[in-house]
This record gives C-alpha cells, structure tokens and sequence, in this order.
C-alpha cells in the first residue's frame, strides 16, 4: 500500500538527498530511488497560491489584501475566537503552510496553544536577561510530540489505515496511542524494555496502544519497525514521516507570532533523532521566504554528553557523515544512537548558521532544578536546552543582549522519578558522575520528614528562613 499524496493541495513530496519527487510515499515513508528521507515542499509558493489556500481552507474568497503576508497573520489571530475546532487547534489554525488534509479526517486535542514564559531565575543564573521558555509540556499529552502527531494521525486516518505504529522513547507512543484512540485506530507501541519513564508508559497503556517492550534500546526498535511496516499494513508515525514534521512545523509559527512576528536571535531545541530541529528549521526558512519574518534566528541544538552522535557528526565530521553509537543518558527521551533526521537538521544549522553543543549529565539535572525554580518545570531531556545556553554563553555564542527561546518539549511530571531522585541526593549514586554531582547539591530540596506537631513544623520553616 502507498500513501498517496493529495492533490488539492501545492505540496509535494521531495528526496532531501536525489532531489526524486514521487507522487507517493511508501509505507517507510523514504525514497525509492536512493532509501533517504522525504520531506514536503511548496513548488513556487507565491502570493498568488498561497490566495489559493486562504481559498481552499476557509471556502471564502481571500481578504482584500491576500497576497500580502499580513492577511495571513490576521485570518490566523482572528480565528482564536473561533468555535472551530480546527481553528481552536494551535496546528490547525496556521493550515495555510501545511498540506492540505480535508477536514472530515481531521484528529484534534485542540494541541499547540502553548505558553511562552519568561524565565526569571535563569536569566539571572545565565546573564540573558530576554530569556523565554515555550513550554511544548504543555499539550494535551504534556509533549511537543502532538503538534506533529495531530496532523500525521490525521493522514492516517485519511489514507483509511486501521493500525497505526511507533518506536519511542516514550513521548512519541503517548501521543500517538491518544490521537489513534481519538480516531478509531488500533496502535502499535515499540519501546526499550526498561528505559523509558513511567509516565510515559502509563499513558500508552491507558490510551489503549498494543505496547511491546523490546529487549533492545530505541535504535533497535527503529530496526525491527521499519521491516514490520514493509510486511503489514500499519502507517509509520516515527518522525520520518514528513506530515509529523509539517504538524511541528506550527510550534513555530506559533511562536512567531507570540512574539508579534520579531524573532528573537537564538531558539535553542534539544537533539534526539532530529525531527524537532528539521520541523523548527524548515518552519523558520519558509516563513522568510514568505515574508511572515524578516530575518532567521539561530537555531542550535543541545545533546547529552551520552547520547551525542550528532554533535560528533558536526564537530569531527563536519556534518559530513553520522557514525551510529550506544546512547546512554538519564534523559530517557533523547537516549538515541542513530538519528534519522541528522542531514535535515544539517540543513537547518547551515541555514540558520546554529552552534551544537553536548552536556553533561550533572549539567542536565542541575537545569532541569533552574527551570523548576522558575515555577515551570519540565523533564530532564527538555533541560538540556538550559544546561546547553549556558555552555554557548561560555563560548561568546550567545551574547547577553541577545534574547533567547528555550523550546521545552516535555512536562515535569512525565518522570517524576528522576526528579524526586535528583532533590533527595541518590540520581548519581554508584555512577562516575557522583564527584560532578556534589557541585549541584545546592540545589536539592529533598522532603522533610518531620513528627506530627506544630513546633516541628515551625522548626523547619525558621530554618528554611535562614538558609
Ligand atoms: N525532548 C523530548 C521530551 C523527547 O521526547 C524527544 C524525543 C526529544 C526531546 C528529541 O526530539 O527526536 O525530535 O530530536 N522523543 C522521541 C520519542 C524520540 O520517541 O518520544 P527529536
């Protein structure tokens, strides 16, 4: 079965490395020709087709000023008041710059919609005073994961599949077992025995996913998902399918326009197997060529030290090639070895002219601590993107007149165990990374346990008072 393209619509699909433009994408969502990755693009979106979509999507003829960018920005602010649940939904509002997939497929938790935070205490710790966070923890299965996963589901949906698939780390099975619920659809769930969060876990299971833990790391489930798919009629939600990049593409335009549409100088993303940064980069290139935005951030991505086949890519490769390596980090999400979108996000830090960086894992805990004591939170793999500022502030990278958006792709309570194991002093018990670790006791709040009367109590809050 192939996943056929649909024609209402000026997208299309293209190799990003034979520059092949197929009329369909295989169930492996990769090119025929040469096996690389596809991705979607707008041949020749001028003015005048993007009057076509305003066409196509509202079933009105376009406003008066249609081909000028701020009737875009207008129809989309407009239809924040709007009852549609389309329009309510922060992917579906911005539908203009996707592909066009008819609204009786739909499959929408009213995702995007995120706030953007200023983030006082660690601008104070980082010496970035514009410093925001855009908390993607936020969405309806508290990842950034449902912003692509609403519009990838929703040609699932279309193209009539009954089982849809994964393999994740965790967020990718939560969010896609929610949307196929919403949409009648069986899913199928591949994950690392043992190595990913609770949370996560509880969520798949609840949404009703068929969850296989596999005796292997993600990498492994990656394999064994890419031969199942070529075997059975199950649709491939991995972010190598191009619609969940078009559906993460919004966060964003989003995040444009909460900025009134005035980048800021750097977005920083955290890297696991890519997609995020190719989604934010190719959302970011073609709002300028549509004159949404005048001018690019930089788009830079931070790894764990552990799992770093990325940074090692750009640092000893020049971008040139990815050797696969064994990942292994606390930040379960980004416990990946062999990206698949690695020549996308190539792309995008030439394009954009971003920096990669690599953390450590003490770094990790201890930025994930400064967001919490912003009163935000977020988990562990989003923190790098903290940890990672403040190594680029090191290197005269970021400057601290500069402003800077955290993209924080996870919420704080989808690994609560790592968290209350950081605050009570036993995360890096027996590791190597112990001697590191005392360096970030400052900022542990372990509980404190206490007899059951008043004057304990009052006792604890006068020493809280004086530290
Ligand atoms: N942050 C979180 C919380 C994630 O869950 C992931 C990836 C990333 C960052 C990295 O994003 O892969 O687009 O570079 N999680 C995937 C999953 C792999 O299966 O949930 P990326």
């Amino acid at each position: 079965m192939s996943i056929a393209q649909n024609t209402e619509t000026t997208a299309k699909l293209r190799c990003i490395a034979c520059g092949a433009t197929p009329e369909s994408a295989g169930q492996d969502f990769r090119c025929t020709a040469c096996g690389d990755l596809l991705e979607f693009f707008f041949p020749g979106w001028t003015p005048d087709q993007l009057d076509g979509a305003l066409r196509l999507h509202s079933g009105q003829a376009p406003p008066r000023h249609h081909t000028d960018p701020f009737a875009l920005k207008s129809l989309w602010l407009q239809r924040r008041s709007s009852r549609n649940a389309l329009d309510q939904s922060g992917v579906w509002r911005f539908r203009e710059l996707l592909p066009h997939i008819p609204a009786e497929y739909v499959i929408t938790l009213r995702e995007g919609n995120t706030p953007l935070y200023h983030l006082p205490r660690c601008a104070r710790v980082t010496g970035v005073e514009n410093l925001h966070a855009k908390h993607q923890g936020m969405n309806p299965t508290a990842s950034f994961k449902d912003t692509g996963m609403t519009f990838a589901a929703s040609s699932a949906h279309q193209g009539g599949f009954r089982w849809v698939a994964c393999a994740s780390t965790g967020n990718t099975s939560a969010s896609m077992a929610a949307y196929a619920a919403r949409g009648n659809m069986r899913s199928l769930v591949l994950i690392p025995d043992g190595k990913i969060s609770w949370g996560k876990l509880s969520q798949s299971l609840d949404y009703g996913a068929l969850t296989c833990q596999l005796r292997t790391d993600f990498d492994g489930c990656v394999h064994i998902l890419n031969e199942l798919v070529r075997q059975k009629p199950v649709y491939l939600l991995n972010s190598v399918n191009p619609y969940r990049i078009e559906g993460q593409k919004t966060a964003a335009i989003e995040l444009m326009e909460q900025l009134a549409w005035e980048p800021p100088d750097h977005i920083i993303v955290p890297g696991g197997n890519l997609g995020n940064s190719s989604a934010i980069g190719k959302a970011l290139v073609e709002m300028r060529e549509l004159k949404l935005i005048s001018r690019l951030p930089k788009l830079s991505i931070i790894q764990a030290q552990g799992a770093n086949p990325f940074y090692r890519c750009v640092h000893e490769f020049g971008g040139k090639k990815l050797e696969p390596m064994t990942a292994d980090t606390l930040a379960t999400a980004i416990r990946i070895g062999n990206p698949a979108s690695w020549k996308k996000a190539v792309r995008v830090l030439q394009a954009t002219g971003g920096e990669v960086e690599q953390v450590s894992e003490v770094e990790i805990a201890a930025a994930k601590a400064e967001i919490g004591a912003d009163g935000i939170g977020c988990e562990p793999a989003s923190a790098v993107t903290l940890a990672g500022l403040k190594k680029l502030r090191l290197s005269g990278f970021v400057k601290a007149g500069e402003s800077v958006v955290l993209i924080l792709t996870g919420h704080l309570l989808k690994d609560p165990d790592f968290t209350i194991k950081f605050h009570r002093g036993d995360l890096f018990s027996g590791m190597a990374d112990a001697t590191e670790a005392a360096q970030a006791n400052y900022l542990q709040r372990a509980p404190v346990v206490l007899d059951a009367n008043l004057g304990a109590v009052i006792a604890a809050l006068d020493a809280a008072e004086r530290n």
